[in-house]
């Protein structure tokens, strides 16, 4: 059976102290959850001394981003050496906002899950659609471009250590959340294109993220579809009793 994950993407939140505060606030109620993997991705900058906050507790550290070269003048760049090297274990890649704002293609991200697969780190794939493209009736094929393009030529070994988040952008930081059948309906579709792909059993143990608006009062409802296998979230990460709310609800 699959873990649920319960990934924070804090985005660009915080300064130094109150990232410190935050992960030891979830890591001080860690021990309340149950069966459930945590993960907090701060801002970069704040990795090192989150991992240090984290140490000795089961939360686990992720970046949102990494480029997808070894070294070299890459100006402003983090590699996944860098990231590992500080403890990190998940990365964030694809976001709709890095799609969107900085031009991440499907390519880049392709190219970003080979380096963070090759590191050892576990990629959290986001794919997701606009709201004028659920309106069009495109959402099917939307996804199904975006999970082509961002898991191209990734193996049948490999597939088992990427973790799928599906974000309907119009659903991220608009407290419009996505309806349980909504998401379920995306969730049962990016299973089967893993089965088409892959294998039918491949496809059964990776785990499928739900983000967009996901909060402790809608945490459970979501959860308990056959096919979300966890949550990706981004302002009710920003609080310890918020985020340990929603890992609470599985
Ligand atoms: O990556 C998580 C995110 O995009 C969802 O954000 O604030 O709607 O939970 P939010």
């Amino acid at each position: 059976m699959r873990k649920t994950l319960i990934a924070g993407n804090w985005k660009m939140n915080t300064d130094r102290a109150a990232a410190v505060a935050l992960a030891k606030g979830v890591a001080a109620g860690a021990a309340e959850v149950d069966g459930v993997d945590l993960v907090v991705c701060p801002p970069t900058i704040y990795l090192a001394v989150v991992g240090e906050a984290l140490a000795g507790s089961p939360v686990a550290l992720g970046a949102q981003n990494v480029y997808a070269e070894d070294n070299g003048a890459f100006t402003g760049e983090t590699s996944t050496a860098m990231l590992t090297d500080i403890g990190a274990e998940y990365v964030i890649l694809g976001h709709s906002e890095r799609r969107a704002l900085m031009g991440e293609t499907d390519a880049d991200v392709s190219k970003k899950t080979h380096k963070a697969l090759a590191a050892g780190l576990t990629p959290i794939v986001c794919v997701g659609e606009l709201l004028e493209e659920r309106e069009a009736g495109k959402t099917a094929e939307v996804i199904k471009t975006q999970f082509e393009g961002s898991l191209d030529g990734i193996t049948a070994d490999q597939i088992t250590s990427v973790v799928i988040a599906y974000e309907p952008v119009w659903a991220i930081g608009t407290g419009k959340v996505a309806s349980p059948e909504q998401a379920e309906e995306v969730h049962a579709d990016l299973r089967r294109l893993l089965s088409e792909r892959y294998t039918p059993q491949l496809a059964e143990e990776v785990r499928i993220l739900y983000g967009g608006s996901m909060k402790p009062g809608n945490a459970a409802e979501l959860l308990a579809k056959p096919n979300v296998d966890g949550g990706l979230i981004g302002g009710a990460s920003l609080k310890p009793e918020d985020f340990l709310g929603i890992a609470k609800a599985k």
